[in-house]
């Protein structure tokens, strides 16, 4: 670093100037309205854990992009890459104490050392909705909700995007009765997640490698290719029919309990309404490991960018971090694909919020400093909850009006003005260019 070039903010992160921060608030307001409209209650962890909290349970890709070190009391520490292990380990603490379910959010700042690129960063913010204690897809239901009301408040509709579903339990199932074994179902699930990447071809290739017979191959591709429920179910009888004699066939398990809970599931949001904003989407398996049950993605229809929300159920993580057994559902949504979606779209807010009101000091004082009545005349507005604001310099009074326009002041107020009577006051409205004297009482 020269002595002569300023420093520059770390790769993968990014700095809020007043522009930025209003964006974020914008977003951050939608997330938390929809959050208190679905009655979930925000909470906060600390942004760094134990290392030990991910290493052991959020699986090997989120493991390898850690930013961990040692503190000054040779502790092994990490920033957190997700918040899910800390609310896990914040639930087990409390133990029995809690009220279930529970409906929790979060707005956590994270970290991880990815490629930064569109979508991708190495310090983000990202929407946490979990809840806690409920097994029936109600909660599925309930989160799926939030999700797309939150998106429509923000100006999407079903055409911009899509939420995209499957079941780890229905493709473990499926893998069962496949006979695949289960140190084989990983590699299965990261060549599926990549499918769509690698072609068909090459993901043959991938499976074949991992010693998978070709029969096997042939019915994963069918299986996958599977775009609706009907499919699904044509396609795990036939398996079901084919393995008649394997104690696993789905069908002798009067079809798998993962597919009847996606059954239920997609029934439960076409009722309420929302089938235009789910698609099954069997590719979609989740980079984490500790999902059990459905699991889901949030995409925009053209899938040009990258994913905007993912989630699922997990059943086994509170109990494997050394608490109760207890299931939660979830799903994190990141600010960073977000923004690009809303700025493609065109549903980013622009201009500030602005003051109701700037003071113009219509003779400023030769000392360089606001008329103290002026000052108090601000007070009182502002004790009446006005957004109010001033000269601080007494600067020259076109000078003045440049700063109303930059603060974006809907309407000024001259101060002094020798066309108002003591007691009352000139005001323009900005944007009408509308005149009018008001006493004290009518601002
Ligand atoms: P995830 O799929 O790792 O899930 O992240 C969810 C979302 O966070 C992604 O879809 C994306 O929008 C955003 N995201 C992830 N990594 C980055 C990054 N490097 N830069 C910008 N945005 C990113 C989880 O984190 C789970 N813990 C979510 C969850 C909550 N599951 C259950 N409860």
């Amino acid at each position: 670093v020269s002595a002569t070039q300023p420093l520059q903010a770390p790769k993968g992160t990014r700095d809020f100037y007043p522009e930025e921060m209003r964006l974020q608030n914008y977003l951050f307001d939608a997330w938390r309205k929809a959050c208190l409209d679905f009655g979930f209650e925000e909470y906060e962890g600390p942004t760094f854990e134990h290392l030990e909290l991910f290493t052991e349970k959020s699986g090997r890709e989120i493991v390898t992009q850690l930013y961990n070190f040692k503190d000054k009391g040779d502790r092994d520490l990490a920033l957190r890459p997700e918040m899910t292990p800390t609310l896990a380990r914040m639930v087990n603490q409390k133990g029995n104490s809690l009220k279930l379910p529970l409906r929790w959010f979060s707005v956590p700042r994270l970290f991880r050392y990815e490629k930064a690129q569109r979508g991708r960063l190495r310090e983000f913010f990202q929407l946490n909705m979990d809840i806690l204690g409920c097994e029936g897809v109600a909660a599925e239901v309930e989160l799926l909700s939030a999700i797309i009301e939150m998106l429509k408040g923000l100006g999407l509709k079903g055409s911009d995007f899509a939420v995209h579903i499957s079941s780890r339990k229905l493709l473990s199932d499926f893998l069962d009765s496949e006979g695949i074994a289960a140190d084989k179902k990983p590699t299965v699930y990261a060549a599926l997640d990549k499918r769509a990447k690698l072609g068909e071809s090459e993901f043959r290739v991938l499976l074949q490698k991992e010693g998978l017979e070709i029969k096997s191959i042939d019915a994963i591709e069918t299986f996958f290719q599977c775009k609706d429920l009907a499919s699904v179910l044509t396609a795990i009888s036939d398996n079901g029919t084919n393995a008649s004699n394997d104690s696993n066939g789905l069908v002798a398990s009067n079809g798998s309990n993962g597919y009847q809970e996606l059954a239920k599931l997609f029934q439960f949001m076409t009722d309420i309404g929302y089938g235009d904003f789910i698609k099954l989407d069997l590719s979609v398996v989740r980079g984490l490991a500790y999902y059990t049950g459905i699991v889901f993605e949030v995409y925009d229809r053209e899938k040009s960018l990258r994913a905007i929300a993912g989630g699922g159920r997990y059943d086994n993580l509170l109990a494997n971090l050394g608490g109760h057994s207890m299931t939660g559902v979830g799903f994190g949504m990141g600010d960073v694909v977000l923004y690009e979606f809303l700025k493609d779209k065109n549903l980013l807010p622009s201009g500030r919020t602005g003051l109701d009101y700037y003071l113009l000091d219509v003779a400023p004082g030769e000392d360089k400093m606001p008329n103290v009545n002026l000052i108090q005349l601000a007070q009182g507005l502002r004790a009446k909850g006005k957004r109010v604001g001033y000269s601080l310099s007494g600067e020259k009074f076109k000078k003045q009006i440049g700063q109303a326009n930059d603060q974006g002041a809907k309407r000024v107020l001259f101060f002094g003005s020798d066309k108002a009577a003591a007691g009352s006051f000139e005001i323009k409205d900005m944007t009408t260019g509308e005149q009018k004297i008001l006493v004290t009482e009518e601002l």
